[in-house]
């Protein structure tokens, strides 16, 4: 009878508990499956830190450990298991960016962050963002989403003796809105999904598009730079990055990155703009010049195949957009 009672104020409290916390949504079990000893087994996990698979602190690369508090009401926190760096969810978004980076003023970051960066995490950007703003990308030949994710679904699907990309772990880099997540979620096959953007505000907006389909599995949502990513190497099977490589102020130092935790024979598609792609060319330099970094084929090529990819592929799609399709 004791035993009886003791087990139903442990699962009552971990079912309330896993309301609030995300990554206690495991915990919500039928009673009728949960002994007493297996009860208290996992009230006792509660407390202990976890170590996570991918997500690592993006400055040391070791492991984020994430630990459960009930001090007040349920709170989950993020730190570098080796170096206690703390790092901040607010409940939409994991912020993994280094502390230093994200609080750097205005005036101490560089052109090229202000405008490829910041302009993005201006919120009527975030707004506009599915209202026209990306729908103009198909003047410079961009397909449109739609067969995008169709070239993306053909070039990771199964090959000899290996299974899809899609069912692995899957990151869709610079995801923006989440327009390609939203796709990529709704195939339902992948085993973890993550989505990562430096902008707090596409971010949410992400979260918010993927709230308004109940169908949709929300993916995990990361704050991050891609210049200093906060995945462990080599832990996915294949990254997505859309129109996103222009908009990269570190772009040699970001493609090593995603090399970096791309697992071997892992793959990486990509789309971005040709120089002269709106007529005028434009380019950028080291010191900062004047907007988004445009290509040609055979430099981004180059710039691929220094960061680590044996094979690269770039195909030009109208007037201005470039299709890699890369693999490690
Ligand atoms: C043109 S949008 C592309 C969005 C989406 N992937 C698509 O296919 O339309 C470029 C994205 O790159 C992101 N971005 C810019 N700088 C970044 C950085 N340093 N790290 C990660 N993402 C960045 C922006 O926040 C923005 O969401």
């Amino acid at each position: 009878m004791v035993s009886l009672y003791f087990r139903t104020v442990i699962l009552v409290f971990l079912n309330s508990c896993s309301a609030f916390v995300p990554s206690l949504k495991q915990f919500r079990l039928q009673s009728h499956i949960f002994s007493t000893q297996e009860a208290k087994e996992a009230l006792i996990s509660l407390f202990e830190p976890s170590l996570d698979d991918i997500l690592v602190c993006p400055i040391s690369l070791e492991p984020i450990s994430r630990k459960i508090s009930f001090l007040g009401s349920p709170k989950e926190s993020f730190e570098c298991s080796s170096f206690g760096t703390k790092y901040v969810s607010n409940g939409v978004y994991l912020d993994l960016t280094s502390n230093q980076k994200s609080t750097k003023p205005f005036w101490e970051r560089s052109l090229q962050e202000i405008v490829q960066t910041d302009t993005f995490r201006n919120p009527w950007v975030a707004f506009l963002y599915e209202r026209g703003w990306r729908q103009g990308f198909k003047n410079a030949g961009f397909p449109g989403v739609d067969d995008e994710f169709d070239s993306l679904k053909a070039f990771f699907s199964a090959s000899e003796g290996s299974k899809s990309i899609l069912t692995g772990n899957v990151l869709d880099l610079s995801c923006g809105s989440g327009l390609m997540a939203r796709r990529i979620s709704k195939l339902g096959t992948t085993s973890r999904f993550i989505a990562a953007d430096f902008s707090e505000v596409m971010l949410l907006e992400t979260y918010r598009r993927f709230t308004g389909d109940p169908l949709l599995k929300i993916p995990e949502l990361i704050r991050a730079d891609v210049a200093q990513l906060p995945f462990k190497t080599e832990s996915f099977d294949g990254i997505h990055a859309g129109a996103a490589m222009h908009c990269w102020p570190r772009l040699e130092q970001s493609l090593r990155e995603v090399c970096r935790v791309l697992r071997p024979n892992g793959k990486f598609f990509a789309t971005t703009f040709k120089k002269g792609a709106y007529g005028v060319p434009r380019q950028v330099n080291d010191k900062g010049g004047a907007s988004f970094r445009f290509f040609e084929v055979d430099e981004l090529n180059n710039l691929l195949t220094s960061s680590g990819f044996s094979s690269v592929d770039i195909e030009v799609v109208g007037a201005g957009c470039l299709i890699a399709r890369c693999e490690k």
